[in-house]
């Protein structure tokens, strides 16, 4: 199967549904305080989609047997991605969240994620979410037309590496479109040159989940939640990017005074 091309119409689907979710991505992250359950944080993520008239792609989200029980993915410190809201979780101080936002939204997906501090985090802390962060952007800039998808994955590993952290194997980014999941797979390691070639109206959901120490994950017993397997903290951010004859384009980009039409019940 080849990487599916979106048209002028699908882009601008697709336009709204990454908005939308970068508008709660970010309206999220203002709720991130020490003393907040991830429980609530995801029921104010359930509310801030409903609010928006999105649907989360999350909740429900079908693996094997399971399905995914909450409205984002909230993972803590030494959890990589797929963390589940839960009353027992009580952020304090020092911790670091990933917050991970998938909605769709009048059929089409927009996917993002961040990780931000609880408060005043350790400086090693500081550093991998600064390092995470620049790998996608380093990960972004290489998603030009003409080069191919081992060039995201090369910037990005080059960089995480050069720092002495590890990016994780297990889970890659990936297309985004009608469905969470399309072609292509975007591995966070690689090698310059290989993969598929990037054509102009790819929507690429590129996401580096950065390890302190050890690349390996293991998941826990709730069946979702991944987490480094020597307890090594990590981090994850991802943006939906458009890529056109221009270069590339981020999507996930907060839209709070767009025509939406509910975007005024946020404030
Ligand atoms: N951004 C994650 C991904 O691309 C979201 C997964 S949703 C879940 O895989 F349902 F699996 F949690
Ligand atoms: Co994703």
């Amino acid at each position: 199967m080849a990487i599916p091309i979106k048209n002028p119409k699908a882009i601008a689907h697709m336009r709204d549904a990454s908005a939308v979710a970068a508008t709660v991505l970010y309206s999220l992250r203002e709720q991130v305080a020490p003393g907040i359950t991830t429980y609530d944080l995801d029921q104010i993520g359930r509310e801030l989609i409903a609010k928006l008239n999105a649907r989360s792609a999350c909740y429900g989200y079908q693996l094997g047997s399971r399905r995914y029980p909450a409205y984002t993915c909230l993972s803590v410190n030494e959890e990589v991605v797929h963390g589940i809201g839960s009353m027992k979780r009580v952020l304090i101080d020092g911790d670091t969240i990933s917050l991970d936002v998938v909605v769709e939204y009048r059929r089409y997906i927009g996917d993002n994620a961040i990780t931000v501090p609880v408060g005043a985090i350790a400086p090693a802390r500081t550093k991998l979410l600064q390092v995470t962060e620049e790998a996608l952007r380093l990960g972004i800039k290489q998603a030009t037309v003409g080069n191919r998808i081992g060039d995201i994955s090369h910037a990005v590993q080059a960089y995480v590496e050069k720092h002495g952290y590890s990016v994780v194997r297990d889970m890659v980014g990936h297309g985004v479109g009608e469905s969470m999941h399309e072609e292509p797979q975007i591995p966070n390691f690689g090698r310059r040159g290989k993969g598929e070639l990037i054509r102009p109206g790819m929507t690429l959901a590129i996401e580096p989940m950065v390890n302190i120490g050890s690349w390996r994950t293991k998941t826990l017993r709730d069946g979702w939640t991944i987490t480094t397997v020597d307890q090594s903290d990590s981090a994850h951010f991802e943006h939906t990017v458009l890529t056109t004859e221009q270069g590339p384009e981020i999507l996930t980009i907060p839209n709070f005074d767009s025509s939406l039409p509910v975007h005024a019940s946020l404030a």
